[in-house]
C-alpha cells in the first residue's frame, strides 16, 4: 500500500452498524447514514444493506444516494442552500425534503409532489455545544426555524400545515449524552402539542456518537415515547458515529531535519488531508505515540504553509525516513473536506476488508488535479 492513504477499518464499520440496528430491533426506528461525514462510493455500497437510507444535505449528494442506494431505500435532504436551479431535479429525486425557514416553505410549498414528504426543520433553541462553530443553536443561527416562533399561535396558525408532514432536528455535536436528546425533542414536540399540531415523522438529527461502550436506554426511551405519545415514525441520521473511529490515515516521514535544536518530520501529507486539523485547530491522535517519551519531533505536512503542522509528538524509537505515522479517528468529515492545495496528490482510499485485506477503493492523479482547475 503507497502513502499517503485513508484506511476505512470495515470490521470496526460493521460493528457499530450492528449496535444501532440492535437497537432498530427493540424501538423500530428507521436508521439513515448522513453521507456528508464521508461519502466514498466504496463505503456507502458497505453502509447500504445496513441502513433505511441516507440523508443528504445537497443535489449532488443526493444524486449519489439515489445512485448507491436500492429503490426501496429513502432519502431525506434538508439544508439551508437550497438553490433554485436544483429545487425541481432535489423535489423528483428525493422522498423527504426539510425546509430550513419558513421563506424556503413559502417559495417552494407549490412545488409539492405526492412522491414526496415536506417538513421544517426546527431549531430548538437549545444548545449543548460548548464551541459555537458547532453549535446549530448557536447566536443568530441560521439552521431551522427558531422555536419560540412556533410559540407564537399567530405565526404557526399562518403555516399551511396540510402540507407539511414531519419535522427535523439537528443540535448536538459529538455527544454521548442521550438525554440531551430527550430534553430537546420534549422542548419541541410540547409545543406542537399545544398547538394542536399532528405529525407524521420526526428526524432527530446526528450529532450523537453510539458505539456498544455507550448507554443507549434513553435513546431507546426517548424513540418509544414518541412513538406511544406522538404516533410518528422516527428517523435518525447519524455521520461521524459510523466511521469516524473506523477511519485512518497511514502517511510517511519523507524528511527529517533539526531547527533551533527540535526535530522536524516531514511528512508525505499536509493537514489540507486533514482539513479539521487547521480549521479548528484540532490535534489529531497518533497511533503509539506519546505526550512525553524520548524522542519527540514537531510533525508537520509538505505543503509551502508555514502552519502546515500536525502538532508535537514523541516516540519511544526515533523517526527513520520512511517511517509510518498513522493519524487516527479521521474517518469523517476528513476526506470529503480534502484539498489538493500545492498540487499535492490525495490520499488514495482503502477498505480494510474482515480478511485484513487492503482493498483499494479510490486512487487520484495528475488528471483529477487538472480537471478541477
Ligand atoms: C442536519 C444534519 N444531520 C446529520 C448530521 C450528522 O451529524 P454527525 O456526523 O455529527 O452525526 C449533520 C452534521 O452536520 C447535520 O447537519
Amino acid at each position: 500500500m503507497k502513502t499517503p492513504a485513508y484506511v476505512y477499518d470495515a470490521k470496526s464499520i460493521i460493528n457499530i452498524l450492528d449496535t444501532i440496528n440492535s437497537i432498530k430491533q427493540d424501538t423500530n426506528f428507521l436508521f439513515l447514514y448522513s453521507i456528508k461525514s464521508s461519502s466514498n462510493f466504496g463505503l456507502l455500497e458497505m453502509i447500504k444493506p445496513h441502513v433505511d437510507g441516507f440523508s443528504c444535505s445537497s443535489m449532488f449528494e443526493l444524486q449519489l444516494a439515489k445512485e448507491v442506494l436500492d429503490s426501496n431505500q429513502i432519502t431525506h435532504i434538508t439544508t439551508p442552500g437550497f438553490n433554485r436551479d436544483e429545487f425541481d431535479k432535489i423535489i423528483n429525486l428525493t422522498d423527504f425534503i426539510s425546509f430550513n425557514s419558513l421563506t424556503q416553505l413559502t417559495q417552494y410549498s407549490k412545488k409539492i409532489k405526492p412522491t414526496s414528504s415536506f417538513g421544517l426543520r426546527i431549531n430548538p433553541q437549545l444548545s449543548f455545544v460548548s464551541d459555537q462553530r458547532f453549535d446549530p443553536c448557536r447566536s443568530f443561527s441560521k439552521l431551522g426555524i427558531p422555536l419560540s416562533h412556533f410559540k407564537k399561535k399567530m405565526e404557526c396558525d399562518k403555516i399551511d400545515w396540510s402540507v407539511i408532514d414531519g419535522i427535523h432536528i439537528h443540535n448536538n455535536c459529538e455527544s454521548i449524552n442521550f438525554n440531551e436528546m430527550k430534553q430537546t425533542a420534549n422542548k419541541v414536540m410540547s409545543v406542537f402539542k399545544e398547538n394542536d399540531v399532528s405529525l407524521k415523522w420526526i428526524n432527530l438529527g446526528g450529532g450523537y456518537l453510539i458505539d456498544n461502550r455507550n448507554d443507549v436506554s434513553v435513546l431507546k426511551e426517548t424513540i418509544k415515547w414518541l412513538q406511544d405519545d406522538y404516533n410518528v415514525d422516527v428517523y435518525f441520521e447519524p455521520g461521524k458515529a459510523i466511521t469516524g473511529e473506523s477511519g485512518y490515515l497511514i502517511a510517511s516521514v519523507i524528511d527529517l531535519f533539526q531547527h533551533e535544536d527540535e526535530n522536524i518530520a516531514v511528512l508525505d501529507t499536509s493537514i489540507n488531508h486533514l482539513p479539521e486539523v487547521f480549521e479548528y485547530q484540532y490535534r489529531p491522535k497518533v497511533m503509539n505515540s506519546f505526550s512525553i517519551s524520548k524522542y519527540k519531533y514537531h510533525i508537520t505536512g509538505c505543503s509551502c504553509l508555514s502552519g502546515d503542522l500536525f502538532g508535537e509528538y514523541s516516540f519511544q524509537e526515533p523517526l527513520k525516513l520512511g517511517s509510518q505515522i498513522i493519524f487516527e479517528n479521521i474517518g469523517a468529515y476528513m476526506q470529503v473536506k480534502a484539498n489538493m492545495f500545492n498540487g499535492i496528490n490525495l490520499p488514495a482510499a482503502y477498505l480494510l476488508d474482515k480478511n485484513s485485506n487492503f482493498k483499494l477503493l479510490k486512487e487520484y492523479d495528475y488528471n483529477y488535479f487538472r480537471s478541477r482547475l
